[in-house]
């Protein structure tokens, strides 16, 4: 069963600057709502019961966000407005399910993960990155079910174009198992055109399995000098671990490029 999510947020959203110079860029809104709470309302859909956020002391805007209760209360007291109300009730639901953990150093999404190893219980856990929102369907819903069917890893995957793959992770795949679903041999972190296997991209959705951590621990730093967990998911692969893609249905949106968040906002207030 897959009921712990963890999210990492302790980047420095410097693709996003000037809107992240003070801010943190998952409380910016995306059609009148806080990136960060699609995320959120993606994980209770998907039947998450726990939420672990991996923050930084620069970001503690974040907690502030969930913590802020008492001012809805007095707000509350004050004006009988149903709309305040409901958030307030919103609020405090999302506030009951966070954890939050620091990093204060940003060195990489697999050194953010590191920071939750004491917290994960159960062998499988759900990990999402906040700047890829998938609307009209619940991605880590139906990673969910995959997992289930095939008991196995699962990350989320779509088809880039060629000249874009330098900005993902890339996967080489191995045999179908189902219209949606592939086997993955192998997954590289950032590649060049020549170096990329395919134009299969990993998408921030994931299911992890608990021993990722050990991995983790002696992994050293990859591209660009940070710990990537691609690299640690290409080790577990090579140890026979297996881990498949699934080509999500929905409508995926980059809110983490500039170009990206204002996009995201046009395209959500379309659906
Ligand atoms: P990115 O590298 O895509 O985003 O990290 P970033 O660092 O926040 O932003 P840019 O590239 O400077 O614009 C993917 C996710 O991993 C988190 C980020 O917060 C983001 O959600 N992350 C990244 C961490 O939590 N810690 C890190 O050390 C690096």
């Amino acid at each position: 069963m897959i009921k712990q999510a963890i999210i990492p947020l302790a980047g420095l959203g410097t693709r996003l600057l000037p809107l992240t110079s003070v801010f943190p860029k998952e409380l910016l809104p995306i059609n009148g709502k806080p990136g960060i709470e699609y995320i959120l309302d993606e994980c209770i859909h998907a039947g998450i019961k726990e939420i672990i956020f991996i923050i930084s002391k620069k970001k503690e805007m974040i907690r502030d966000y969930f913590y802020n209760d008492h001012f809805y209360k007095k707000i509350i007291k004050k004006k009988k407005d149903p709309r305040i109300l409901k958030e307030y009730r919103k609020i405090l639901k999302y506030k009951k399910m966070i954890k939050f953990v620091y990093q204060n150093k940003p060195l990489g999404t697999g050194d953010a993960v590191l920071k939750t190893k004491k917290y994960i219980r159960n062998k499988f856990f759900l990990m999402l990155l906040p700047d890829d929102l998938i609307m009209k369907n619940n991605c880590s819903k139906s990673m969910i079910s995959v997992h289930k069917q095939y008991k196995s890893c699962v990350m989320a995957s779509m088809n880039v174009k060629k000249k874009t793959v330098s900005r993902w992770g890339i996967y080489k795949l191995d045999r179908k198992l189902d219209n949606k679903n592939y086997l993955i041999k192998d997954v590289i972190e950032k590649p060049s055109i020549k170096e990329a296997p395919s134009n299969q991209a990993v998408i921030g959705r994931y299911i992890l399995p608990k021993k990722i951590f050990s991995e983790l621990l002696k992994q050293k730093p990859g591209k660009g000098g940070e710990i990537h967990i691609t690299d640690a998911i290409q080790k577990l692969i090579y140890n026979e671990d297996k881990f498949i893609a699934h080509n999500f249905t929905g409508k995926y949106l980059d809110c983490g490029s500039m170009q990206g968040y204002i996009n995201s906002t046009l395209e959500i207030s379309k659906l």
